[in-house]
């Protein structure tokens, strides 16, 4: 595996790839890997000929108060476990190589409308931090593929719109999210949870699936759905922030013959912050 971080460096490989009919498939991460993201980069090999993975912690996509100092940074094991699963390319860009101005007067890619619901009403301009540096990764890389996670639902959501919007020629593909035994969403944050935290945390995945249950047995009250979940969530012993029953497309209200949704959650618990969702195919 290469590890590169200088972008002529990622171009010249890419294009060496290209010349000879290769298709490349990138996964962003921000690192500190764990199974969820190996189960992508596993999806990405199956997408294309090269893989290609970056590891950057993205400080636009930080709010101030956030965890950007303290985010796990475990590039070196990252890299190991990456070689070993085959990927091609590792690029672990520095923040002045992705911003070489300083992120205060970057370029900003922003999707207005998605991104200001649920999590942006939550995490101001975080959205725009991430389609700011995506665009970018889509640039440096020219990926024919991208795979991200469900776990980021309405990330998903934005990128799709970006790409359609931008008119850029990259395929999203979204891997599936993978869990704990116990049911909990996987997620680097997972690991400021020490173990009995980590089994108080499931009641957000409990109350996604019983609002699951209940939408397929035929509930409609979305309102009382949530409440009765973020109830759930709170009798836990965490502080959810939001449940939301929305159209799985675009995160409007959902109405009585509405088919595909998905319903989101997102609590914190002591410091930390935990989202997961579920879609629902009535
Ligand atoms: O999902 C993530 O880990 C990040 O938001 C991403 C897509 C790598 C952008 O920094």
């Amino acid at each position: 595996m290469k590890r590169f971080d200088s972008v002529d460096d990622v171009r010249a490989l890419i294009a060496e790839w290209r010349e000879a009919g290769g298709t490349v498939a990138l996964a962003p991460t921000m690192g500190n890997l764990h199974k969820g993201h190996m189960s992508l980069v596993a999806r990405a090999a199956g997408e294309a000929d090269h893989v290609v993975v970056s590891v950057f912690v993205n400080p636009t996509q930080f709010g101030p108060n956030e965890d950007y100092e303290d985010y796990p940074r475990t590039l070196d094991v990252d890299a190991r476990r990456l070689s070993r699963a085959g990927v091609d390319l590792l690029f672990a860009p520095s923040v002045e190589t992705m911003y070489p101005d300083g992120v205060d007067v970057a370029t900003t890619v922003n999707v207005p409308g998605l991104s200001d619901v649920l999590e942006g009403e939550h995490r101001p301009g975080h959205f725009e931090g991430v389609t700011s540096v995506v665009c970018r990764l889509f640039n440096i890389c020219s990926p024919d593929v991208a795979v991200f996670g469900q776990k980021d639902y309405q990330q998903f959501v934005i990128l799709r719109r970006m790409v359609a919007d931008l008119q850029l020629p990259v395929r999203l593909v979204a891997g599936p999210t993978e869990r704990e035994k116990n049911g909990l969403a996987m997620s680097s944050r997972n690991g400021y949870l020490d173990k009995d935290q980590q089994e108080m945390a499931t009641a957000i995945y409990k109350s996604l699936q019983q609002a699951q249950t209940e939408l397929l047995d035929g509930a409609r009250a979305y309102t009382e759905l949530e409440q009765f979940a973020e109830e759930r969530i709170t009798a836990a012993g965490l502080g959810p922030e939001y449940v939301a029953i929305r159209e799985a497309e675009d995160f409007s209200m959902p109405g009585s013959s509405s088919t595909d949704l998905v319903v989101l959650a997102a609590a914190r618990l002591g410091t930390v912050r935990l989202i997961d969702n579920l879609t629902v195919k009535l």
